[in-house]
């Protein structure tokens, strides 16, 4: 036996939507560690290279491409096409990690422009996108998809419908897509966050706090925590899952 540090995502051709920020740039930075060479996606230029420049400089690789999903179709088939370019041969690995959060609405408070918006972003994007990375997977016989859904998308809630409904629509379309790829040889799964704390939404910490009490484990998440298992289902440890929604919410899907 011999025991030595490998790294198991080395070789892999990673793109990560919405990984400026929060999660996603927690879940690029951690595929990266692994040996992933990785393209940082989103609308922010800065705040894009300023995650590459993270990754450089603790000796991995990464590049970023910008793209707003928000203009789905055309978007999604430039990024793939630009996340190919960059990589140097086709997405091998998608994450589907960039949301509009829409902050807390009651049912009347989501007008016509806001519903478009979410559905553009939360469920088009990533339908297209993966639309478009898939023929190079099917023709390699490989690849893997993670979705980044949420508990939002698993129980009800109170002040969150219409996001929601958005993150339902990704486990369906990530079960669905499961059924129909896996024959191919790709495997597709999506992590449910529950309250997860990020730089970003630091001023809803206490707001997290609260939330998460509720939870066996009694506190929120962290970015890196949901990133730990988007690199665990992206590895061949997790060769024979396909399907899942894995909630990472201190055990509160277990108890509700
Ligand atoms: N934080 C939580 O408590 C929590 C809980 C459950 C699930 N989630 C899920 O986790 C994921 C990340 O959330 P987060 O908390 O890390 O939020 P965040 O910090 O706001 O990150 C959202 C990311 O999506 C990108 N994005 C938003 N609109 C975009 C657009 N039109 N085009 C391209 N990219 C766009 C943003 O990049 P730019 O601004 O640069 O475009 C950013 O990188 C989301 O899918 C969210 O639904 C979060």
């Amino acid at each position: 036996m011999t025991l030595t540090t490998v790294q198991p995502l080395t070789g892999r051709r990673a793109l990560v939507t919405g990984s400026t920020s929060g999660i996603g740039r927690a879940i690029a930075i951690a595929l990266a560690r692994e040996g992933a060479n990785v393209v940082v996606s989103g609308r922010g230029k800065d705040a894009g290279g300023a995650v590459v420049e993270t990754i450089r400089a603790a000796g991995g690789a990464a590049h970023f491409v910008r793209a707003d999903l928000a203009e789905s179709g055309r978007a999604a088939t430039e990024l793939a096409q630009a996340a190919t370019d960059a990589l140097g041969g086709p997405v091998d690995l998608l994450v589907n990690n960039a949301a509009l959060l829409i902050p807390a609405q009651s049912l009347r408070e989501v007008d016509e422009r806001l519903a478009d918006l979410a559905l553009a972003v939360n469920v088009k994007a990533p339908a297209l996108l993966t639309a478009a990375v898939v023929p190079a997977m099917i023709e390699a016989g490989a690849g893997v998809i993670v979705n980044t859904g949420s508990l939002s998308g698993l129980a009800g809630n109170a002040v969150s419908a219409f996001y929601g409904a958005t993150k339902a629509a990704l486990h369906s379309l990530t079960t669905s897509w499961a059924a129909e790829l896996a024959p191919k040889g790709i495997r597709v799964n999506a992590v449910a966050p529950g309250p997860t704390m990020t730089q970003e939404n630091a001023a809803y910490h206490e707001t997290l706090r609260s939330l998460a009490a509720i939870t066996p484990d009694r506190r929120p998440g962290t970015a890196a925590e949901v990133a730990a298992a988007v690199v665990f289902l992206a590895g061949d440890d997790a060769a024979h899952i396909h399907g899942v929604i894995l909630p990472i919410d201190g055990g509160h899907q277990a108890v509700r």
